[in-house]
């Protein structure tokens, strides 16, 4: 379990939570059983957040840069209106195949656009306004997804940004990983375009919205 704060915590805040539908407690099930790196698929908690910023911000259209098992892309499909929409990238075509089962077995697959390739490559094709990015690839990737995210998010959308306390070795960064996840906050909390907030949920999320707006 990826937690900042004590596992036993974690677990009551996770009961604590609107519990997730059977379809998607299967999902949570299957990746645990059967992919490498479980632990990538955020969770009832950061779902449920995600859920509550679609649901306060009247967002339509959503675009999730790093699909893994397609958790995070139903969570918030479930909460986006008949008509909204989420476009998910994801780098590895069995990965995506995957996640496109899983999809394809809940409510919401009409609402999910699952695209494989190079997060960035696909980004290129994108055309704005997505009115929330939620970027989990690739962690050197960020600074590019991010100035992605900023140029495709509608002007009161918002940029959430996942594992950016990485275990808190963020703050002693000794490998690649650490070191890139603090440079970008690092580099966020010097852009004077935005406005953010990093929150100590789950493993770190970065919520970030136009300055402008
Ligand atoms: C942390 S997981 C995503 C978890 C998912 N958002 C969830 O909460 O269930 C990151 C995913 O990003 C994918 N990925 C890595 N590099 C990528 C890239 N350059 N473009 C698109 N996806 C990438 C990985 O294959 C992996 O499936």
């Amino acid at each position: 379990m990826l937690t900042l704060v004590p596992e036993a915590i974690e677990k009551y805040a996770a009961e604590q939570t609107t519990a997730l539908p059977a379809h998607m407690r299967r999902v949570v099930a299957d990746t645990y059983a059967n992919m490498k790196d479980p632990e990538m698929l955020s969770g009832v908690i950061e779902g449920t957040l995600l859920q509550f910023l679609i649901w306060a911000s009247g967002a339509r259209r959503v675009l999730e840069i790093g699909t893994f098992t397609g958790f995070s892309a139903q969570m918030m499909a479930a909460a986006l209106p008949p008509d909204g929409k989420v476009i998910t990238c994801e780098l590895d075509p069995k990965t995506a195949e995957v996640a496109r089962k899983n999809i394809a077995k809940g409510p919401h697959a009409g609402k999910i656009e699952v695209k494989v390739g190079p997060a960035l490559q696909t980004i290129a094709t994108l055309k704005p306004h997505f009115d929330l990015v939620f970027i989990d690839a690739d962690k050197e990737g960020y600074p590019d997804y991010y100035e992605a995210a900023l140029g495709l998010v509608s002007p009161k959308g918002i940029i959430a940004v996942d594992n950016v306390l990485w275990s808190g070795n963020v703050l002693k960064p000794k490998d690649k990983i650490s070191r890139a996840i603090a440079a970008f906050n690092s580099r966020v909390s010097r852009d004077p375009r935005v406005v953010h907030v990093m929150l100590t949920v789950r493993d770190g999320v970065m919520l970030i919205r136009r300055r402008d707006a």
